[in-house]
């Protein structure tokens, strides 16, 4: 996709951090936007802040492991806006500890967010992109689902993350294969950022009172929780960069967008163990003063 002015961008997550910042790209590149959050009052000052900029908005509630929110956001668009041209799939929250730890509650809401949600954005909105490219023979499309540098390894200690984020991974790559063999005008990428300050850390904020925690944190989800939270704040690209990078890999019609490329040696030692055949190296191979910090607070 590369022209962008007029066109329809929706956001999930899109009241803070990535997705506020797509938002505000967006509209410096001339687009109409959606956004959809669960957060009503932080959507609410991202949506006034946009309109402050001149910005074309409309911002729905919507809790993406519901399909009938993500359908809200679809109608939405083209009710106001009359098609829609890019995809955010954005919307996820964080959780950590050790796996046999998560009850079924963290399990249904992670995956029910980080899985679901990008997989009723897909679900829903594909084909209606479609629709959308029959009518207009200039179209041009894409979809960005956001995954992690833990799509694509796994990190002790973010078990149940690891594994939605793994999904949106292969979901995003079915997705760019089924897109190129129907020949539709629709390009995909997968973003997979390391650690960049947002939200993401405090995202027990929008823990939804139906999938409460099962009791007090245990000792491995409270050293996740503060692991996190230091590489989190302490994170030198900004979200602003990751928006920079994404609308740039767009242009480009890339795939994989990294935002730390010096954190893919993992991702090679990885490709390497399996087609060698080896047990997964040690990840603090080369920082075992991280891994004994961490027994330590276990
Ligand atoms: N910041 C990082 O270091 C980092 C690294 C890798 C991946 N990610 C991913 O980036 C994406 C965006 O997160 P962020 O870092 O901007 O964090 P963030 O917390 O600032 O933003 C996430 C947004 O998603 C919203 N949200 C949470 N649950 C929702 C739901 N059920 N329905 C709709 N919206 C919901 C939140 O209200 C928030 O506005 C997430 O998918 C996250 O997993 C972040």
């Amino acid at each position: 996709m590369k022209n962008f002015q007029g066109k329809v961008a929706v956001i999930t997550g899109g009241a803070s951090g990535f997705g506020r910042e797509f938002a505000l790209k967006a509209h410096a590149l001339g687009m109409k936007l959606v956004l959809g959050d669960v957060q009503q009052d932080a959507l609410d000052a991202t949506t006034a802040e946009l309109r402050g900029l001149g910005a074309q908005v409309a911002a729905l509630r919507c809790d993406v492991r519901q399909s009938a929110d993500v359908q809200a956001l679809a109608d939405a668009a083209m009710r106001e806006f009359g098609a829609v041209h890019l995809v955010f799939n954005n919307a996820g929250v964080g959780f950590g500890g050790l796996l046999w730890e998560a009850s079924e509650a963290d399990w249904d809401w992670v995956m029910g967010v980080n899985v679901s949600g990008v997989v009723h954005g897909v679900r829903i909105f594909t084909p209606l992109m479609l629709e959308c490219a029959k009518r207009d023979p200039a179209y041009e499309g894409h979809i960005v689902n956001t995954s992690s540098m833990a799509g694509v390894l796994c990190p002790p200690v973010m078990g149940v993350y690891n594994v939605s984020k793994h999904a949106v991974v292969a979901l995003t790559e079915s997705l760019y294969h089924d897109l190129a063999l129907v020949q539709a005008p629709i390009g995909a990428s997968v973003l997979c950022p390391f650690f960049v300050p947002t939200g993401i850390h405090q995202s027990h904020r929008n823990r939804p009172q139906d999938m409460p925690m099962a009791g007090r944190p245990t000792a491995s989800q409270m050293a996740a929780q503060s692991m996190v939270s230091k590489a989190v704040t302490s994170g030198k690209v900004s979200a602003q960069d990751v928006a920079e990078l994404t609308f740039a890999a767009i242009a480009e019609e890339r795939f994989y967008i990294f935002t730390h490329p010096q954190a893919l040696d993992g991702v090679a030692q990885r490709a390497r163990d399996m087609v060698a055949q080896t047990n997964p190296a040690d990840p603090y191979a080369a920082t075992p003063q991280v891994r004994d910090a961490l027994r330590a607070m276990l």
